[in-house]
């Protein structure tokens, strides 16, 4: 652990200065994966600019970059994409275990669960950290949508297809067909957006498990379960469940004055990091706004802008990723729980990123705290109590 311990004092919304405590502006170590409101665009990968990625690459390429350090060359990326779809079948026991689980669970609990359970049957031992993200990336899908199906529709589902891409896969698994071509490119531009975000919380937990000299999995285990929560990675399934409340654009103005003045946090807005603008939110806004668009959507979209024109004007925040991604997972047909595992598989990738770059130059992440609590005191026995 390097740095300050002091808040940036940056302004937040509505420029008050911002709060201390939440680790918020301390530098916690370095990185060379991901840079986080420091530039120009606002968030880069391996130093490529997240409106160029996500706009020229695909998701696999994307991974490579974060995995690798640099892009693949269509070779590489060709070898990739093969590796990937080689590594989606599910043990069998991996299988039994998913159809154990309740049908309903919550499909962040399925994925913590058989990450844990791969863990087991598939335990690190010789296999490298590298084999493993790669083992992750590929067959979390899988694993969400055989227990989905097999619970849901009374199905075992063959969890390979022929797609060569981790959107088609998940979609075509999901829906039974393969997917329309604009679905899986606005998928992929998704996982693009979600799959790295430097020291966000479930990173965090992901280096501070892998500093302890823990497996991949467990790391990777403790970031879901730290994604899961609505202040990180459950937001964009919140977000969904308060958008389709609304049956129209001036209903939803009502409905988030009035819970501003409540003091409810509205799912989906504001950002740590960010001060003025999410540059994610620009590129999955144009995407919500075009499968809308093609689904002939009248509500859901209209209703979402209206949300960020009452939330930039009555409180000075802008949509984070998680907003607009709510309405565009909608569109492509995608159940609300399921969000937050879509962010999951994405992001995996950054995880194992991370978790390399942890153990390249590990040092055991261990704070100290500011202690609050009562002087020294002598023990009182028992029975003078
Ligand atoms: N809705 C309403 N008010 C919000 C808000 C939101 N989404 N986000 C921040 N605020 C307000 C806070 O209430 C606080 O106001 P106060 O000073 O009057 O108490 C102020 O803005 C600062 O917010 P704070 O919660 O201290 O910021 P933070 O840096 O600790 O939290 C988030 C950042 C992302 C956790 C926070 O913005 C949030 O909870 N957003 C909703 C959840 C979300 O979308 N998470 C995904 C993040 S990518």
């Amino acid at each position: 652990m390097t740095g300050s311990n002091a808040p940036t004092g940056s302004a937040s919304p509505m420029n008050k200065p911002a709060k201390a405590g939440g680790l918020a502006g301390v530098v916690a170590g370095s990185t060379s994966i991901c840079t986080v409101g420091k530039t120009g665009t606002g968030l880069t990968y391996r130093g490529y600019a997240i409106e160029d990625l996500a706009e020229h690459a695909s998701f696999e390429e994307v991974a490579y970059l974060l995995l690798e350090g640099s892009l693949p060359s269509t070779a590489a990326l060709a070898d990739y994409r093969a590796r990937l779809s080689e590594l989606r079948e599910l043990p069998p026991s991996l299988r039994t275990v998913l159809e154990q689980l309740p049908p309903d669970s919550h499909p962040m609990d399925i994925l913590r669960t058989g990450c844990s359970t791969l863990g087991c049957l598939e335990p690190e031992g010789s296999r490298s950290g590298r084999d493993i993200a790669d083992r992750l990336i590929a067959v979390f899908g899988s694993m969400l949508l055989y227990w989905h199906h097999f619970h849901h529709d009374g199905r075992r589902i063959e969890t390979t297809t022929d797609d060569d891409s981790v959107a088609g896969h998940f979609l075509h698994l999901l829906h039974g067909r393969p997917a329309e071509t604009t679905h899986a490119r606005a998928l992929d531009a998704s996982l693009i957006l979600y799959a790295e975000h430097e020291f966000n919380a479930s990173t965090f937990a992901a280096r501070i498990a892998t500093s302890t000299e823990s497996d991949f999995y467990s790391a990777i285990t403790a970031a879901i379960g730290t994604l899961r929560g609505p202040l990180h990675g459950g937001a964009n399934e919140a977000a969904m469940e308060l958008i389709e409340q609304y049956p129209d654009p001036d209903a939803a103005e009502r409905g988030i004055v009035d819970a501003l003045k409540k003091k409810t946090k509205i799912m989906g807005f504001g950002h740590r990091v960010y001060r003025d603008n999410d540059p994610r939110s620009n590129v999955i806004q144009a995407w919500a706004k075009r499968l809308g668009e093609a689904a002939g959507d009248a509500r859901l979209y209209p209703v979402s802008e209206r949300i960020e024109a009452v939330m930039r004007r009555e409180k000075g925040l802008f949509p984070n990723l998680d907003f607009y991604s709510a309405s565009a997972y909608h569109f492509l047909g995608i159940p609300t729980p399921m969000f937050t595992p879509l962010f999951v598989i994405a992001r995996t990738a950054g995880w194992a990123a991370h978790i390399l770059e942890q153990r390249a130059d590990n040092r055991l992440i261990r704070p100290s705290a500011d202690y609050t609590g009562p002087a020294p005191r002598p023990y009182v026995p028992l029975d003078e109590r």
